[in-house]
């Protein structure tokens, strides 16, 4: 069966004919009626066409959003939160339609898009469905006769452009709190990867929420994405992908004066101390590394460990990746699946290119015919100011740095331009608390990596961000504040 007859019964059916733009409560073709081609990452092989919207179709969604936008936002928080839980339960209601469809599109294993997927999106819906109507603003202390508060309304329309390494978490990050706070969406998914975002609009009205309140636009960064960051009525851009867009959007964004939530790029670093459970550091290095082909945001596969431990962790850790099963995301005992598209593995492989790795025991890379498979990489012997040393690969690639004394460490771990997240192994509190306040990052695990909850924040530093994902902190960037002060016994002109 191919891929695309695999996804029958799962999408919409004017999806599967090229009408993937979602205004107005209403799949629609391009304007133009320009498309582009999807590909299954597993056999290379063409979905179908998907409508490439420009600048038209652009305008059409966001004055869906504008006009819906009053409505959203007076209904009040308890009813918001209301449609955001039945959101929740008909989201973890459709995880196998949402997991084959992440799984073909972006290659990612059904076992994690079928299932915890699903689950961990439904519960950072129901995390903001329970802020939404706790909303509040403040009041200050004024002398008689005059109050003084602050209420914090939302902007209106908001564009939500994502990436395509974790379609339904990325689009779900976005939607969730912007929702709450009773702003309308347009949302741009990633060309490689539109196909979960075609599964959300039914999933929304069958809870309740308005037409028009999300829409979907599906095309090219340069085309929809850069006339949603243009466009006059959107308030402000939420994006997630890498650095250098993200410049580029903060500079679009900066003449048109509008805010930006900016989830950027990284190079995480991961330390191992001489005092640390080195089984389960290697662990957590191959994991970080390997999961998802290396395409995390915030992978910490920079590894940094102690010289006096190095052979043994080297060991284990080529031990580890000897058993991760490799192969067919489809199965659902494979653990790894291909890259997201041709032009990433290629990226990868030049990145890669020349880079003497260890030798390592890949019987367990079982590579799909026509996927686009990446073999993983570690290595030790490399130029420290190379490219594969210096840039976000987003591929299957451990690079092993050295280092004698604990400051050493630290200044390896923050000799990057990125700043998203850390991980540091030890047994040591001292050794733990110096992790804590030396590493430059958004997020720091210690003796653990990637364990995150929907309540804790994490915000890139440097090169790696602007604003909060998750945790009650975020939702402040989706409101703005309004004072409003009033005087009771009369207002006398200074002038008078
Ligand atoms: P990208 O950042 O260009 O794409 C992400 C999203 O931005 C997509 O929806 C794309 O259509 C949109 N976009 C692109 N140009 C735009 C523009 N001028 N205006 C508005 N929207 C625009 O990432 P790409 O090219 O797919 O991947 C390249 C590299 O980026 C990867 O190898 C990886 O290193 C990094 N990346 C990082 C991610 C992260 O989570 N930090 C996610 C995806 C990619
Ligand atoms: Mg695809």
């Amino acid at each position: 069966m191919s891929m695309l007859e695999k996804l029958r019964g799962h999408l919409p059916e004017p999806c599967l004919e090229g009408k993937t733009i979602w205004t107005d409560g209403e799949w629609r073709s391009a304007r133009h009626g320009s498309t582009f081609t999807n590909v299954s990452p597993i056999d290379g092989s063409r979905l179908f066409d998907v409508a490439r919207g420009m600048g038209e179709d652009v305008d059409a969604a966001v004055a869906s959003a504008r006009a819906a936008a009053p409505a959203w936002h007076a209904i009040g928080g308890a009813a918001r939160a209301r449609v955001l839980r039945a959101f929740a339960a008909e989201i973890r209601g459709a995880s196998a339609s949402l997991g084959l469809a992440e799984t073909i599109d972006a290659g990612r294993p059904i076992a994690l898009t079928g299932a915890s997927g699903p689950q961990r999106a439904a519960d950072l819906v129901e995390f903001y469905a329970g802020l939404a109507d706790k909303l509040s603003g403040r009041v200050y202390d004024m002398p008689a006769g005059q109050s003084a508060s602050m209420v914090r309304e939302p902007y209106g329309v908001i564009a939500a452009i994502t990436p395509w390494n974790y379609p339904l978490a990325n689009a779900l990050t976005k939607l969730a709190p912007i929702l709450a706070c009773g702003n309308t969406v347009v949302m741009k998914p990633a060309e490689q990867t539109p196909l979960v975002t075609m599964i959300l609009p039914e999933l929304l009205r069958k809870a309740g929420l308005p037409d028009g309140v999300v829409n979907v636009v599906t095309g090219l960064g340069q085309e929809a994405g850069a006339a949603l960051v243009s466009h006059r009525d959107v308030a402000k851009i939420s994006f997630t992908g890498s650095t250098q867009t993200g410049r580029r959007i903060a500079a679009l964004a900066g003449e048109h004066l509008k805010g930006v939530v900016l989830e950027l790029g990284g190079k995480s670093a991961l330390i191992v101390f001489d005092d640390a459970d080195i089984d389960r550091a290697a662990d957590a290095a191959v994991f970080t590394s390997f999961m998802n082909q290396g395409q995390t945001c915030t992978s910490c596969n920079r590894i940094i460990v102690q010289r006096n431990v190095l052979d043994e962790f080297l060991t284990r850790c080529r031990a580890k990746l000897a058993r991760i099963r490799f192969g067919d995301p489809l199965d659902p005992t494979t653990q790894v699946g291909p890259v997201v598209s041709k032009q990433q593995m290629e990226r990868i492989e030049r990145l890669t290119d020349g880079i003497v790795p260890v030798p390592l025991d890949l019987d367990c890379f079982r590579p799909t015919d026509g996927g686009y498979f990446v073999k993983p990489l570690i290595a030790v012997d490399f130029d420290p100011e190379s490219a594969f040393a210096r840039t976000e690969i987003f591929g299957p690639a451990m690079s092993i740095r050295t280092f004698d004394h604990d400051a050493e460490a630290f200044r390896l771990a923050n000799d990057t331009e990125y700043g998203l997240a850390g991980s540091c192994w030890t047994s040591s509190l001292a050794r733990a608390e110096m992790a804590k306040s030396s590493i430059q990052a958004g997020v720091i695990w210690i003796n653990c990596v990637h364990v995150l909850t929907p309540a804790v924040p994490v915000s890139g530093h440097k090169s790696s961000g602007i604003g909060i994902e998750y945790g009650v902190d975020a939702i402040e960037q989706y409101m703005r504040v309004k004072s409003v002060v009033t005087l009771a016994g009369g207002w006398t002109s200074p002038f008078a």
